[in-house]
């Protein structure tokens, strides 16, 4: 028996309780472990803030969006001594692996930790699905979904109107969501970070199409963190996290008026944002996340370390955190040729 730290870390997603539930569930029925839970990402070991996970308190949160334990952007390493404050407060509080469950940058900290010294198996969380070693990290597949849906809503509206609306989805470094949710509703222009956009193409395309087919409308689909190819600025960024990370959002709005003034037709833009973060996991997230838990808690009581859960193919294997996080998953370029055979 052990003791085992859980947090949940970075942006919140659909699929972080499934993964705490079934942490707790294996862990205390097959492995009889005592299990804590810490508030509030890094700023709960941080501070050695945490409660006990019990096969009743996580009872019944499976289908629960967001965390029971809370999140925050907290850079353990941005803190005086916290690398030293983390490993004094896991001491203290008997805890003899961590679980982080999180992104590039929860998991970048769990990896300097492991570095360190301090036994840590990580589970990937991202809606932005661009962490490198997993196929799909949980939280993805629903906002897609949510995604997909809000598309399909824009259609009617923009078809009854004779609109252009954009559409802004999430994805910082990658096109996932917006490449996604685009082929999947039907956009004739998705526009993506990998691919620095030229406005006058995005406009030919849309000109084409109602030229060409008779449509009075078009849905554009924008992931947050695209960027024009002529270097203009492309979305509002004035403030930054603990880790840097420009804080994204409003490129849609630009691009309704440029649309407009290009082409003549009347634009709108739409920002999802973190709708695409809340409410309930679908299915696909529930089961990812409860096999990250799963493989998670077998990983910690077999003593192997510094490693991530992920899906490879339909199975799920174990990779080395370093290598995870070497860089991001960008969108395959296959993916987007795909997505382009429907654009204009
Ligand atoms: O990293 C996931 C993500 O949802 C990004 O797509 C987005 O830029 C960011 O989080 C938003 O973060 P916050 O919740 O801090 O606004």
């Amino acid at each position: 028996m052990s003791r085992i730290g859980l947090l949940t870390g970075g942006g919140d997603c659909p699929g972080l309780n499934p993964v705490i539930r079934a942490v707790v569930r294996k862990g205390i029925n097959t492995y009889g472990h005592e299990i804590f839970g810490f508030r509030k990402g890094w700023k709960g070991v941080l501070e050695n803030d945490a409660i006990e996970l019990t096969l009743e308190n996580t009872s019944g949160i499976l289908h629960r969006g967001g965390t029971i334990l809370g999140t925050s952007r907290t850079n353990v390493y941005k803190v005086d001594d916290g690398e030293a404050k983390v490993l004094s407060s896991l001491k203290e509080r008997g805890i003899d692996v961590l679980i982080p469950i999180g992104g590039d940058d929860t998991l970048g900290v769990a990896s300097k930790l492991s570095a360190a010294g301090f036994p840590a198996v990580g589970v990937p969380k991202t809606i932005d699905n661009d962490l490198n070693g997993t196929d799909f990290t949980f939280g993805f597949q629903t906002a897609v979904q949510i995604a997909t849906e809000a598309i399909d809503r824009l259609h009617s509206t923009a078809a009854s109107h004779d609109r252009v609306i954009v559409c802004e989805v999430m994805g910082r470094d990658a096109g996932w969501i917006a490449c996604y949710s685009g082929i999947a509703g039907g956009a004739d222009v998705i526009l993506v970070p990998e691919r620095p956009f030229d406005i006058e193409d995005v406009c030919r395309h849309i000109t084409h199409r109602h030229e060409t087919t008779g449509k009075t409308f078009s849905i554009v689909v924008v992931a947050e963190g695209a960027t024009r190819g002529d270097g203009g600025a492309a979305t509002a960024a004035d403030t930054v996290d603990s880790f840097g990370h420009a804080r994204l959002g409003g490129i849609a709005f630009e691009l309704e008026k440029e649309i407009e003034k290009r082409t003549g037709f009347e634009s709108r833009a739409t920002v999802l944002g973190h709708i695409q973060r809340g409410g309930s996991p679908v299915a696909y997230d529930r089961v990812l996340g409860s096999r990250f838990g799963v493989a998670a808690i077998d990983a910690a009581s077999a003593g192997t370390y510094g490693v991530m859960t992920a899906l490879r193919g339909t199975k799920i294997e174990l990779v080395a955190l370093d290598e995870a996080l070497s860089e991001p998953k960008l969108l395959d370029p296959e993916l987007y040729a795909t997505a382009e055979v429907f654009f204009g």
